[in-house]
């Protein structure tokens, strides 16, 4: 014990008081001192649970984050794939089409454009299939354009039926992920999402339901895009 001061300790506070000849004069008021003791276990205690609490807080919130990003990475890869591969099938049936898809073309063309801006924007690597897609965009226009207008519409009424579902299922994913957060990318979404319902209904007034073994190949168009997309969300 010091002769300067006394102590008493009530949990993880220790106070000290000053002895009364440290006082300066007959009016001076004692002073005290509360200081926290770091080797108290109620001290430690606190501090362990207040270290544990942090360390849960933020591992989640990275995991989370973590998660957030993936799913941005995947859905921003796979949709500027998607374009791409459509764009490339309104050219290759423009030869058949002309005028009549003019405007659809253009809007994917736009469509392509806006991802392609988002890419290097939030720092996405595109796909690596997308000579791959370039090529089977180009190659299914203009195979079902050559079987006919009504199997042309046909293939938009199928492509376009996936895409629409598989934004509507993207918009539902970023908007349980933080609807202000991708504000930009739900409503790039949105305004493509109405744009390919457009072109689905435009194929559906064309007659694509007279195509040839319309359900056969509606079927089969599908399921080849629905495999496009499951495989370039992952490479
Ligand atoms: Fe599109
Ligand atoms: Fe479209």
């Amino acid at each position: 014990m010091s002769k300067f001061w006394t102590q008493s300790s009530l949990g993880c506070v220790r106070t000290y008081y000053l002895r009364p000849a440290l006082n300066f004069g007959p009016s001076a008021t004692p002073l005290v001192c509360l200081v926290f003791s770091l080797t108290s276990p109620l001290y430690l205690q606190i501090l362990n649970m207040l270290q544990s609490s942090l360390t849960k807080s933020l591992r989640l919130y990275s995991t989370k984050a973590a998660r957030n990003r993936q799913a941005l990475e995947r859905i921003i890869r796979v949709d500027h794939a998607g374009e791409l591969g459509a764009d490339r099938i309104y050219a290759g049936q423009m030869a058949v089409l002309g005028p009549v898809i003019q405007h659809m073309w253009d809007q994917e063309k736009e469509h392509k454009a806006k991802f392609e801006e988002l890419i290097p924007k939030y720092r996405v690597r595109p796909t690596v299939l997308i000579p791959i897609w370039n090529v089977a965009g180009f190659a299914l226009g203009a195979g079902t354009a050559l079987l006919g207008k009504e199997a042309a519409m046909a293939c938009t009424v199928a492509v376009e039926s996936v895409i629409t579902d598989h934004y509507n299922s993207q918009l539902r994913e970023l908007i349980h992920n933080g609807e202000e957060e991708h504000k930009e990318l739900i409503e790039v979404i949105k305004k493509f999402r109405d744009d390919e319902m457009d072109h689905h209904d435009t194929g559906l007034a064309h007659d694509a339901e007279l195509a040839p073994a319309y359900k056969t190949m509606s079927n089969v168009i599908k399921m080849g895009c629905k495999a496009a997309v499951w495989i370039s969300e992952r490479i």
